[in-house]
C-alpha cells in the first residue's frame, strides 16, 4: 500500500527533528509494504526567503494531494518584522484553515522513565494521561472582524473576536465524546461561560451533543480553574475539550507535565486526511546545534500511522521503541536528568529508528 504524504519541514530546529522522523518513516519503508512516498515543500519562513510568501499555491496543493501532512516548525526572530498576513506561523493556519482541520488533537501521557524530569514531583505526574482536544479552525484566531485600524483620532484599536457557530462546536465536541469511548470515558469541558457568551453557546451545544453519548462522563470547567487543576491534580483528566486559543494555551501547560515541551505529538483531523506536527514551536535559540529533542515529531509520525493510514501495529512500534529508547537511559538535552546518557538530536533519531525496525522485525 503506497500513500503520499507532503513534508514541510519548516525552519529552526523543524528541520533537524523532521529528518529524524524521515529515518523512522524509511525503516517502516523497508520493512513493512506501508510505503510512505515523502514529497517535500517549503512552508514558513523557509518559503518567505525563497518566494516572498509563507506559503505557495503550489506548496498548498502539495498539501492538498498528499493523504497526510508532516510539519516540523515555523516561525523564527528572523520574520518577526513582517505584517501578520505574511508571518511564518500564517502557513500553518492556511493549511489548518483549507485542509478543514477542525480537531487538533494533544495527547499528553507520561513515560514512567520520565516522572523526574518534570517540574512537578513525580507522585502527581506518573499516571498522566490525558489528551486535549483543542478545536483548530475558528474562535479567536478566524473569526471576523479582525485586524488594527485607525480611529478618527489617529490612535490605533486593536480587534480579535471570539465566534463560534453551532455547527463548528457540534463537530468538535462530537470528536471528543467519540474519542473519549475509546479511553476512560470522560470529558472535561472547558470554557468561560460564567463571563463569555460565545462559550455559553460552546457549553450548551456540549451538553446537546453528550446525549448521544451517554456512556461518557462530562463535566465542566472554567479555563482559569483547568489551568489550576492542570498543576494541581493533573491525573483528573481523561478528554478535554476546548476552543482554539484556551487549546493553544492549555496544550502547552499539559505538555511540560510530561517534563517537556519536546515530548508532546499532535495531530489536526477532518473529515479526511490529517497534519501531524510536534506541539512545540521552532525553538530558533537551538536550531542547528544537535540538542533539539525529536520525540515529538516521531510521536507525530505514529499518530500519522494510526489515525490517518489505520496502521495501528506501526504505530505501537514507534511508541514502544520511543519508551525502549528512553527504558535506556537516552536523553536529550531537554530531558536529561542525573544518571542518564546524553544524546543529540541525530544519535537520538538514529537510535529510535533503529529500535523501530527491530520491533517490527520481530512481530
Ligand atoms: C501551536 C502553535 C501555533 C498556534 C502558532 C505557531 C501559530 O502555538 O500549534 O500551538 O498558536 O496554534
Ligand atoms: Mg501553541
Amino acid at each position: 500500500m503506497e500513500h503520499r504524504v507532503a513534508v514541510f519541514p519548516g525552519d529552526g530546529i523543524g528541520v533537524e527533528i523532521m529528518e529524524q522522523a524521515k529515518k523512522v518513516i524509511y525503516k517502516v519503508n523497508e520493512i513493512t509494504d506501508v510505503k510512505l512516498n515523502l514529497r517535500e515543500g517549503l512552508a514558513g519562513g523557509a518559503s518567505i526567503d525563497k518566494y516572498g510568501v509563507p506559503l505557495t499555491d503550489e506548496n498548498l496543493q502539495l498539501a492538498i494531494n498528499s493523504d497526510a501532512v508532516l510539519l516540523g516548525a515555523v516561525g523564527g526572530p528572523k520574520w518577526e518584522p513582517l505584517d501578520y498576513s505574511i508571518r511564518p506561523e500564517r502557513a500553518l493556519l492556511t493549511l489548518r484553515k483549507e485542509l478543514g482541520l477542525f480537531a487538533n488533537l494533544r495527547p499528553a501521557k507520561v513515560f514512567p522513565q520520565l516522572v523526574d524530569a518534570s517540574t512537578l514531583k513525580a507522585e502527581m505526574v506518573k499516571d498522566i494521561d490525558l489528551i486535549v482536544v483543542r478545536e483548530l479552525t475558528g474562535g479567536l484566531y478566524f473569526a471576523q472582524p479582525k485586524g488594527v485600524t485607525t480611529l478618527e483620532d489617529g490612535r490605533r484599536k486593536g480587534v480579535n473576536t471570539l465566534a463560534y457557530t453551532e455547527d463548528e462546536i457540534e463537530r468538535i465536541a462530537r470528536k471528543a465524546f467519540e474519542i473519549a469511548t475509546q479511553r476512560r470515558k470522560k470529558v472535561t469541558n472547558v470554557d468561560k461561560a460564567n463571563v463569555l457568551e460565545a462559550t455559553e453557546l460552546w457549553r450548551d451545544v456540549v451538553v446537546e451533543v453528550h446525549k448521544d453519548f451517554p456512556e461518557v462522563e462530562l463535566n465542566h470547567m472554567y479555563v482559569d480553574n483547568c489551568a489550576m487543576q492542570l498543576v494541581r491534580y493533573p491525573a483528573q483528566f481523561d478528554v478535554i475539550v476546548t476552543c482554539n486559543m484556551f487549546g493553544d494555551v492549555l496544550s502547552d501547560e499539559a505538555s511540560m507535565l510530561t517534563g517537556s515541551i519536546g515530548m508532546l505529538p499532535s495531530a489536526s483531523l477532518g473529515e479526511k486526511g490529517g497534519m501531524y506536527e510536534p506541539a512545540h514551536g521552532s525553538a530558533p535559540d537551538i536550531a542547528g546545534q544537535d540538542k533539539a529533542n525529536p520525540i515529538a515529531t516521531i510521536l507525530s509520525v505514529a499518530m500519522m500511522y494510526r489515525y490517518t493510514f489505520k496502521e495501528g501495529k506501526i504505530a505501537d512500534a514507534i511508541e514502544k521503541a520511543v519508551e525502549k529508547t528512553l527504558e535506556e537511559g537516552y536523553r536529550t538535552p531537554d530531558i536529561f536528568t542525573q544518571g542518564t546518557t546524553q544524546v543529540g538530536t541525530g544519535k537520538m533519531g538514529d537510535i529510535i529508528a533503529e529500535k523501530t525496525a527491530e520491533i517490527l522485525k520481530n512481530n
